[in-house]
Protein backbone atom coordinates (compact mmCIF):
# COMPACT_ATOMS: atom_id res chain seq x y z
CA UNK A 1 0.00 0.00 0.00
CA UNK A 2 1.77 3.10 -0.82
CA UNK A 3 2.13 5.81 1.71
CA UNK A 4 0.85 9.36 1.91
CA UNK A 5 3.83 11.31 2.21
CA UNK A 6 4.02 15.19 4.02
CA UNK A 7 5.71 17.46 2.48
CA UNK A 8 8.95 18.40 4.91
CA UNK A 9 9.25 21.99 2.74
CA UNK A 10 6.00 22.73 3.80
CA UNK A 11 7.12 22.56 7.89
CA UNK A 12 10.52 24.45 7.14
CA UNK A 13 9.79 26.90 4.30
CA UNK A 14 13.66 27.55 3.72
CA UNK A 15 13.67 30.06 1.21
CA UNK A 16 17.29 28.95 -0.21
CA UNK A 17 18.98 25.58 -0.60
CA UNK A 18 21.87 27.04 1.91
CA UNK A 19 19.68 27.54 4.53
CA UNK A 20 18.11 24.04 3.91
CA UNK A 21 21.95 22.66 3.74
CA UNK A 22 23.11 24.01 7.28
CA UNK A 23 19.81 25.06 9.30
CA UNK A 24 21.72 26.15 12.05
CA UNK A 25 19.31 29.18 12.68
CA UNK A 26 16.16 27.76 12.22
CA UNK A 27 17.17 24.74 14.80
CA UNK A 28 18.14 27.83 17.17
CA UNK A 29 15.06 29.22 16.71
CA UNK A 30 12.65 25.94 17.23
CA UNK A 31 15.08 24.50 20.10
CA UNK A 32 14.76 27.87 22.17
CA UNK A 33 10.73 28.96 21.03
CA UNK A 34 8.88 26.14 20.12
CA UNK A 35 10.55 22.76 20.79
CA UNK A 36 7.28 21.04 20.20
CA UNK A 37 5.63 22.65 17.41
CA UNK A 38 2.70 21.42 15.47
CA UNK A 39 2.21 21.99 11.59
CA UNK A 40 -1.11 22.82 11.13
CA UNK A 41 -1.53 22.69 7.09
CA UNK A 42 0.69 19.30 7.29
CA UNK A 43 -0.83 17.85 10.54
CA UNK A 44 1.90 17.09 12.34
CA UNK A 45 3.88 17.18 15.13
CA UNK A 46 7.81 18.27 15.41
CA UNK A 47 10.29 17.79 18.01
CA UNK A 48 14.05 19.25 18.37
CA UNK A 49 15.19 18.78 21.89
CA UNK A 50 17.62 15.84 22.27
CA UNK A 51 15.35 14.28 25.54
CA UNK A 52 12.35 14.45 23.30
CA UNK A 53 13.90 12.97 19.86
CA UNK A 54 15.30 10.26 22.08
CA UNK A 55 11.95 9.53 23.41
CA UNK A 56 10.11 9.50 20.11
CA UNK A 57 12.67 7.06 18.77
CA UNK A 58 13.39 4.41 21.41
CA UNK A 59 9.88 4.40 23.10
CA UNK A 60 8.06 2.20 20.75
CA UNK A 61 5.08 1.51 23.28
CA UNK A 62 4.06 5.38 22.24
CA UNK A 63 5.42 5.77 19.41
CA UNK A 64 4.89 3.56 16.04
CA UNK A 65 7.77 2.94 12.77
CA UNK A 66 4.52 1.52 11.41
CA UNK A 67 1.78 3.82 9.75
CA UNK A 68 0.45 5.36 6.42
CA UNK A 69 1.97 8.58 6.52
CA UNK A 70 6.13 9.19 5.67
CA UNK A 71 8.56 11.59 5.30
CA UNK A 72 10.36 9.83 2.67
CA UNK A 73 8.87 7.91 -0.05
CA UNK A 74 11.32 4.97 -1.28
CA UNK A 75 10.74 2.38 -4.09
CA UNK A 76 9.05 2.28 -6.77
CA UNK A 77 5.11 0.60 -7.44
CA UNK A 78 5.88 -2.45 -9.46
CA UNK A 79 6.75 -5.80 -8.63
CA UNK A 80 10.24 -5.64 -8.42
CA UNK A 81 10.42 -2.01 -6.69
CA UNK A 82 8.42 -2.84 -3.93
CA UNK A 83 9.93 -4.21 -0.52
CA UNK A 84 8.29 -6.85 1.06
CA UNK A 85 7.20 -6.24 4.59
CA UNK A 86 9.55 -8.55 5.67
CA UNK A 87 12.11 -6.99 4.57
CA UNK A 88 11.44 -3.12 6.01
CA UNK A 89 12.62 -3.28 8.86
CA UNK A 90 12.34 0.41 8.93
CA UNK A 91 8.75 0.50 9.35
CA UNK A 92 8.18 -2.25 11.41
CA UNK A 93 7.83 -2.51 15.64
CA UNK A 94 9.24 -4.84 17.81
CA UNK A 95 9.05 -7.85 18.54
CA UNK A 96 8.43 -8.57 15.17
CA UNK A 97 11.54 -5.91 14.26
CA UNK A 98 13.61 -7.70 16.44
CA UNK A 99 13.40 -11.28 14.35
CA UNK A 100 13.89 -9.20 10.94
CA UNK A 101 16.96 -7.07 11.63
CA UNK A 102 18.31 -10.44 13.41
CA UNK A 103 18.18 -11.50 10.01
CA UNK A 104 19.40 -8.57 8.49
CA UNK A 105 22.25 -8.02 11.03
CA UNK A 106 23.76 -11.69 9.82
CA UNK A 107 25.58 -9.06 7.38
CA UNK A 108 26.93 -6.87 10.16
CA UNK A 109 28.87 -8.50 12.71
CA UNK A 110 31.68 -7.04 14.75
CA UNK A 111 33.62 -9.51 12.68
CA UNK A 112 32.51 -8.80 9.11
CA UNK A 113 33.70 -5.30 9.83
CA UNK A 114 36.66 -6.98 10.84
CA UNK A 115 37.09 -8.58 7.92
CA UNK A 116 35.81 -6.11 5.86
CA UNK A 117 38.27 -3.39 6.87
CA UNK A 118 41.30 -4.30 5.00
CA UNK A 119 38.82 -4.36 2.05
CA UNK A 120 37.73 -0.99 2.14
CA UNK A 121 41.14 0.17 3.36
CA UNK A 122 42.04 -1.10 -0.54
CA UNK A 123 39.24 0.38 -2.47
CA UNK A 124 39.49 4.03 -0.87
CA UNK A 125 43.48 3.83 -1.29
CA UNK A 126 42.57 3.15 -5.47
CA UNK A 127 39.92 5.80 -5.44
CA UNK A 128 42.82 8.87 -3.70
CA UNK A 129 45.42 7.11 -5.95
CA UNK A 130 43.69 8.20 -8.91
CA UNK A 131 43.50 11.70 -7.87
CA UNK A 132 46.98 13.72 -8.89
CA UNK A 133 48.23 16.47 -6.76
CA UNK A 134 48.19 20.02 -7.81
CA UNK A 135 45.18 20.15 -9.64
CA UNK A 136 41.59 20.52 -8.84
CA UNK A 137 39.43 18.11 -8.26
CA UNK A 138 35.67 18.03 -7.94
CA UNK A 139 35.42 16.07 -4.37
CA UNK A 140 31.93 15.09 -4.87
CA UNK A 141 32.82 13.32 -8.29
CA UNK A 142 36.00 12.06 -7.51
CA UNK A 143 35.73 10.96 -3.88
CA UNK A 144 32.50 11.16 -2.01
CA UNK A 145 30.12 9.68 -5.06
CA UNK A 146 32.35 6.55 -5.27
CA UNK A 147 33.18 5.53 -2.07
CA UNK A 148 30.04 4.55 -1.00
CA UNK A 149 28.65 2.25 -4.24
CA UNK A 150 32.24 0.61 -4.63
CA UNK A 151 32.80 -0.52 -1.17
CA UNK A 152 29.22 -1.29 -0.78
CA UNK A 153 29.78 -3.43 -4.10
CA UNK A 154 32.69 -5.13 -2.97
CA UNK A 155 31.12 -6.00 0.19
CA UNK A 156 27.82 -7.36 -1.42
CA UNK A 157 30.58 -9.39 -3.36
CA UNK A 158 29.29 -8.13 -6.71
CA UNK A 159 31.86 -6.98 -9.72
CA UNK A 160 33.18 -3.57 -8.87
CA UNK A 161 32.79 -2.07 -12.14
CA UNK A 162 28.59 -2.32 -11.31
CA UNK A 163 29.24 0.22 -8.41
CA UNK A 164 28.53 3.22 -10.89
CA UNK A 165 25.41 1.46 -11.81
CA UNK A 166 24.31 0.98 -8.12
CA UNK A 167 24.57 4.85 -8.05
CA UNK A 168 22.74 5.25 -11.18
CA UNK A 169 19.55 3.12 -10.02
CA UNK A 170 19.92 4.51 -6.43
CA UNK A 171 19.75 8.15 -7.38
CA UNK A 172 16.64 7.40 -9.74
CA UNK A 173 15.08 5.20 -6.96
CA UNK A 174 15.43 7.61 -4.03
CA UNK A 175 14.85 10.70 -6.36
CA UNK A 176 12.05 12.94 -4.22
CA UNK A 177 9.08 13.52 -5.73
CA UNK A 178 8.73 17.48 -5.19
CA UNK A 179 8.85 19.71 -8.15
CA UNK A 180 8.25 16.86 -10.90
CA UNK A 181 6.47 15.27 -12.90
CA UNK A 182 4.94 12.56 -10.89
CA UNK A 183 4.23 10.00 -13.61
CA UNK A 184 7.59 10.41 -15.55
CA UNK A 185 9.25 9.86 -12.49
CA UNK A 186 7.06 6.52 -11.17
CA UNK A 187 8.07 5.22 -14.67
CA UNK A 188 11.90 5.60 -14.12
CA UNK A 189 11.64 4.26 -10.89
CA UNK A 190 9.90 1.20 -12.40
CA UNK A 191 12.38 1.04 -14.71
CA UNK A 192 15.30 1.09 -12.56
CA UNK A 193 14.09 -1.37 -10.01
CA UNK A 194 13.74 -3.82 -12.83
CA UNK A 195 17.28 -2.71 -14.31
CA UNK A 196 18.04 -3.73 -10.81
CA UNK A 197 16.39 -6.54 -9.92
CA UNK A 198 17.39 -8.16 -13.05
CA UNK A 199 21.10 -7.63 -12.91
CA UNK A 200 21.34 -8.90 -8.96
CA UNK A 201 18.96 -11.99 -9.09
CA UNK A 202 21.13 -14.18 -11.40
CA UNK A 203 24.53 -13.21 -8.82
CA UNK A 204 21.93 -14.26 -5.86
CA UNK A 205 21.43 -17.32 -7.57
CA UNK A 206 24.90 -18.51 -8.29
CA UNK A 207 26.06 -17.60 -4.78
CA UNK A 208 23.29 -19.86 -3.28
CA UNK A 209 25.30 -22.46 -5.04
CA UNK A 210 28.42 -20.65 -4.62
CA UNK A 211 28.76 -18.42 -1.42
CA UNK A 212 31.72 -16.06 -0.78
CA UNK A 213 32.97 -13.80 1.85
CA UNK A 214 30.03 -11.30 1.22
CA UNK A 215 27.23 -9.87 2.59
CA UNK A 216 24.59 -11.44 -0.22
CA UNK A 217 26.21 -15.16 0.66
CA UNK A 218 26.00 -14.20 4.55
CA UNK A 219 21.99 -13.20 3.67
CA UNK A 220 21.53 -16.43 1.87
CA UNK A 221 23.12 -18.35 5.26
CA UNK A 222 20.99 -16.70 7.72
CA UNK A 223 18.23 -18.51 10.29
CA UNK A 224 16.43 -16.96 12.80
CA UNK A 225 13.52 -18.93 14.82
CA UNK A 226 13.07 -21.26 11.19
CA UNK A 227 12.59 -18.32 9.04
CA UNK A 228 15.35 -17.65 5.86
CA UNK A 229 15.66 -14.84 3.65
CA UNK A 230 14.65 -15.81 -0.08
CA UNK A 231 16.56 -15.22 -3.12
CA UNK A 232 13.62 -12.86 -3.96
CA UNK A 233 13.76 -10.66 -0.82
CA UNK A 234 17.95 -11.43 -0.88
CA UNK A 235 18.10 -9.14 -3.96
CA UNK A 236 15.05 -6.99 -2.01
CA UNK A 237 17.49 -6.67 1.06
CA UNK A 238 20.46 -5.25 -0.88
CA UNK A 239 17.95 -2.61 -2.76
CA UNK A 240 17.13 -1.39 0.39
CA UNK A 241 20.84 -1.56 1.94
CA UNK A 242 21.68 0.25 -1.08
CA UNK A 243 19.50 2.94 -0.10
CA UNK A 244 20.06 3.24 3.31
CA UNK A 245 24.01 3.46 2.51
CA UNK A 246 25.01 4.87 0.14
CA UNK A 247 23.84 8.60 -0.56
CA UNK A 248 23.60 9.01 3.34
CA UNK A 249 27.38 7.98 3.66
CA UNK A 250 28.65 10.40 0.53
CA UNK A 251 26.30 13.31 1.54
CA UNK A 252 28.44 12.64 4.89
CA UNK A 253 31.94 12.46 2.64
CA UNK A 254 31.31 15.77 0.82
CA UNK A 255 30.09 17.48 3.81
CA UNK A 256 33.27 16.65 5.03
CA UNK A 257 35.01 18.40 2.81
CA UNK A 258 32.98 21.23 2.94
CA UNK A 259 33.60 21.66 6.52
CA UNK A 260 37.59 21.31 6.33
CA UNK A 261 37.56 24.14 3.79
CA UNK A 262 35.01 26.74 4.86
CA UNK A 263 34.22 25.99 8.93
CA UNK A 264 37.63 25.68 9.76
CA UNK A 265 40.72 25.93 7.06
CA UNK A 266 43.08 24.78 9.81
CA UNK A 267 41.81 21.69 10.63
CA UNK A 268 43.38 19.72 7.77
CA UNK A 269 46.32 20.93 8.78
CA UNK A 270 46.24 19.51 12.58
CA UNK A 271 44.94 16.68 11.31
CA UNK A 272 48.10 15.97 9.31
CA UNK A 273 49.82 16.24 12.41
CA UNK A 274 47.79 14.46 14.96
CA UNK A 275 45.86 11.76 12.90
CA UNK A 276 45.08 10.40 16.36
CA UNK A 277 42.43 13.11 16.19
CA UNK A 278 40.52 11.65 13.07
CA UNK A 279 38.04 9.19 14.97
CA UNK A 280 36.43 12.33 17.02
CA UNK A 281 36.33 14.65 14.37
CA UNK A 282 34.57 12.30 12.65
CA UNK A 283 32.12 12.11 15.05
CA UNK A 284 31.93 16.12 15.73
CA UNK A 285 31.57 16.31 11.64
CA UNK A 286 28.78 13.56 12.39
CA UNK A 287 26.98 16.20 14.76
CA UNK A 288 27.55 19.53 13.68
CA UNK A 289 27.98 18.68 9.33
CA UNK A 290 24.85 15.95 8.77
CA UNK A 291 22.18 18.43 8.83
CA UNK A 292 19.48 15.85 7.00
CA UNK A 293 18.94 13.16 9.81
CA UNK A 294 15.23 13.29 10.63
CA UNK A 295 13.10 10.24 10.77
CA UNK A 296 9.06 10.04 11.47
CA UNK A 297 6.82 7.79 13.75
CA UNK A 298 2.89 7.28 14.43
CA UNK A 299 1.40 7.87 17.31
CA UNK A 300 0.26 3.94 18.53
CA UNK A 301 -2.11 5.28 21.63
CA UNK A 302 -3.27 8.49 23.23
CA UNK A 303 -0.38 9.71 25.29
CA UNK A 304 1.25 13.03 27.26
CA UNK A 305 5.03 11.66 27.46
CA UNK A 306 6.34 14.79 25.45
CA UNK A 307 4.06 17.29 28.17
CA UNK A 308 1.55 17.59 25.39
CA UNK A 309 -1.56 15.69 24.38
CA UNK A 310 -0.55 13.70 21.35
CA UNK A 311 -3.18 11.82 19.59
CA UNK A 312 -3.28 7.46 18.40
CA UNK A 313 -2.29 8.38 15.14
CA UNK A 314 -0.72 11.59 14.80
CA UNK A 315 2.76 11.59 12.96
CA UNK A 316 5.72 13.24 15.27
CA UNK A 317 8.33 14.13 12.94
CA UNK A 318 12.25 13.47 15.33
CA UNK A 319 14.62 15.76 14.17
CA UNK A 320 18.19 14.59 15.05
CA UNK A 321 20.17 17.43 13.12
CA UNK A 322 18.49 19.63 15.77
CA UNK A 323 18.87 17.53 18.83
CA UNK A 324 22.66 17.38 17.94
CA UNK A 325 22.45 21.57 18.48
CA UNK A 326 20.96 20.79 22.13
CA UNK A 327 22.70 22.93 24.52
CA UNK A 328 21.05 20.55 27.24
CA UNK A 329 23.47 17.89 25.91
CA UNK A 330 26.47 19.75 23.84
CA UNK A 331 27.93 22.67 25.21
CA UNK A 332 28.50 25.23 22.68
CA UNK A 333 26.00 23.13 20.20
CA UNK A 334 26.64 25.97 17.45
CA UNK A 335 30.47 25.80 17.31
CA UNK A 336 32.53 22.85 15.52
CA UNK A 337 34.83 21.14 18.08
CA UNK A 338 36.64 18.44 16.85
CA UNK A 339 37.90 18.02 20.50
CA UNK A 340 34.16 17.87 22.24
CA UNK A 341 34.21 14.57 24.65
CA UNK A 342 31.02 13.74 24.60
CA UNK A 343 30.05 13.89 20.97
CA UNK A 344 29.80 10.63 19.99
CA UNK A 345 26.15 11.14 21.57
CA UNK A 346 24.91 12.67 18.27
CA UNK A 347 22.00 11.53 17.16
CA UNK A 348 22.88 10.89 13.31
CA UNK A 349 22.75 7.50 13.32
CA UNK A 350 18.93 7.26 15.28
CA UNK A 351 19.07 5.45 18.63
CA UNK A 352 16.38 2.75 20.26
CA UNK A 353 15.69 -0.51 18.46
CA UNK A 354 15.95 1.13 14.88
CA UNK A 355 19.55 2.88 15.37
CA UNK A 356 21.18 2.55 12.23
CA UNK A 357 22.41 -1.30 11.26
CA UNK A 358 25.40 0.22 9.25
CA UNK A 359 26.76 2.65 11.50
CA UNK A 360 29.95 0.81 12.12
CA UNK A 361 30.19 0.52 8.38
CA UNK A 362 29.95 4.04 7.65
CA UNK A 363 31.60 5.37 10.55
CA UNK A 364 34.72 2.93 9.37
CA UNK A 365 34.14 4.32 5.74
CA UNK A 366 34.30 7.80 7.36
CA UNK A 367 37.44 7.33 9.33
CA UNK A 368 39.34 5.77 6.51
CA UNK A 369 38.34 8.49 3.53
CA UNK A 370 39.49 11.02 5.86
CA UNK A 371 42.94 9.13 6.64
CA UNK A 372 43.53 8.14 2.98
CA UNK A 373 43.19 11.80 1.97
CA UNK A 374 45.29 13.41 5.09
CA UNK A 375 48.16 10.80 4.23
CA UNK A 376 48.15 11.87 0.55
CA UNK A 377 47.72 15.47 0.44
CA UNK A 378 49.58 17.88 2.67
CA UNK A 379 46.85 20.47 1.76
CA UNK A 380 43.16 21.48 0.52
CA UNK A 381 42.58 24.48 -0.55
CA UNK A 382 38.82 26.06 -1.45
CA UNK A 383 38.40 27.61 -5.40
CA UNK A 384 37.80 30.80 -4.63
CA UNK A 385 35.09 31.27 -7.29
CA UNK A 386 33.04 28.37 -5.83
CA UNK A 387 29.38 29.48 -4.66
CA UNK A 388 27.43 27.23 -2.26
CA UNK A 389 24.20 28.18 -3.65
CA UNK A 390 24.78 26.99 -7.15
CA UNK A 391 25.98 23.48 -6.35
CA UNK A 392 23.49 22.44 -3.92
CA UNK A 393 20.82 20.07 -5.20
CA UNK A 394 17.33 18.48 -3.79
CA UNK A 395 18.12 14.43 -3.03
CA UNK A 396 15.86 12.26 -0.99
CA UNK A 397 17.05 13.26 2.59
CA UNK A 398 17.79 17.18 1.76
CA UNK A 399 20.13 19.25 0.10
CA UNK A 400 23.54 17.65 -0.76
CA UNK A 401 26.60 19.06 -2.60
CA UNK A 402 26.66 18.19 -6.66
CA UNK A 403 30.29 19.64 -6.58
CA UNK A 404 32.45 20.83 -4.07
CA UNK A 405 36.01 21.96 -6.05
CA UNK A 406 39.29 22.12 -3.73
CA UNK A 407 42.72 21.88 -4.85
CA UNK A 408 45.04 19.48 -4.05
CA UNK A 409 48.69 20.29 -3.27
C1 LIG B 1 26.52 8.50 7.33
C2 LIG B 1 25.85 7.43 6.97
C3 LIG B 1 24.54 6.98 7.55
C4 LIG B 1 23.63 7.67 8.29
C5 LIG B 1 23.70 9.11 8.77
C6 LIG B 1 22.53 6.76 8.60
C7 LIG B 1 21.43 7.08 9.36
C8 LIG B 1 20.41 6.20 9.68
C9 LIG B 1 19.26 6.52 10.49
C10 LIG B 1 18.98 7.88 11.08
C11 LIG B 1 18.49 5.40 10.59
C12 LIG B 1 17.14 5.18 11.22
C13 LIG B 1 16.82 5.48 12.55
C14 LIG B 1 15.36 5.30 12.91
O1 LIG B 1 14.46 5.04 12.09
O2 LIG B 1 15.15 5.48 14.07
C15 LIG B 1 19.14 4.36 9.84
C16 LIG B 1 18.66 3.09 9.70
C17 LIG B 1 19.25 2.13 8.95
N1 LIG B 1 20.46 2.23 8.29
FE1 LIG B 1 21.68 3.83 8.23
N2 LIG B 1 22.80 5.55 8.02
C18 LIG B 1 24.01 5.63 7.37
C19 LIG B 1 24.66 4.62 6.69
C20 LIG B 1 24.18 3.34 6.55
C21 LIG B 1 24.88 2.26 5.89
C22 LIG B 1 26.28 2.36 5.26
C23 LIG B 1 24.05 1.17 5.91
C24 LIG B 1 24.24 -0.20 5.36
C25 LIG B 1 24.89 -0.52 4.33
C26 LIG B 1 22.83 1.56 6.64
C27 LIG B 1 21.78 0.72 6.88
C28 LIG B 1 20.68 1.04 7.66
C29 LIG B 1 19.58 0.11 7.92
C30 LIG B 1 19.43 -1.30 7.39
C31 LIG B 1 18.68 0.80 8.75
C32 LIG B 1 17.35 0.28 9.31
C33 LIG B 1 17.52 -0.15 10.75
C34 LIG B 1 16.22 -0.50 11.44
O3 LIG B 1 15.17 0.07 11.12
O4 LIG B 1 16.26 -1.35 12.35
N3 LIG B 1 22.96 2.88 7.01
N4 LIG B 1 20.32 4.88 9.30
Amino acid sequence: MSKEVVSVPAITQFNTRSEEFFPLEWYKKMLNDNPIYYHEETDCWNVFRYDDVKKVLSDHEFFSAEGNRTILEVGAKNKEGAIPEKVSISSMDPPRHHKYRSLMSAAFTPRSLKNWEPRIQQVIKNVVNNIESNTTVDIVESYASPIPSMVMADLLGVPLEDSHLFKKWVDVLFQPSNNVDQEQLEKKKQTAAKEYFQHIYPIVVRKRANPGEDIISDLLAVEVDQEKFTDDEVVRTTMLLLGAGIETTSHMISSMFYSLLYDDATLYKQLREERNLVPNTVEEMLRYRFQISKRHRTVKQDNDVLGVQLKKGDLVIAWMSAANMDEHMFERPFELDIHRKNNKRNLTFGIGPHFCLGAPLARLELNIALTAFLERFAEIRPVESFNLEDNLATSAPGQSLMRLPLQVI
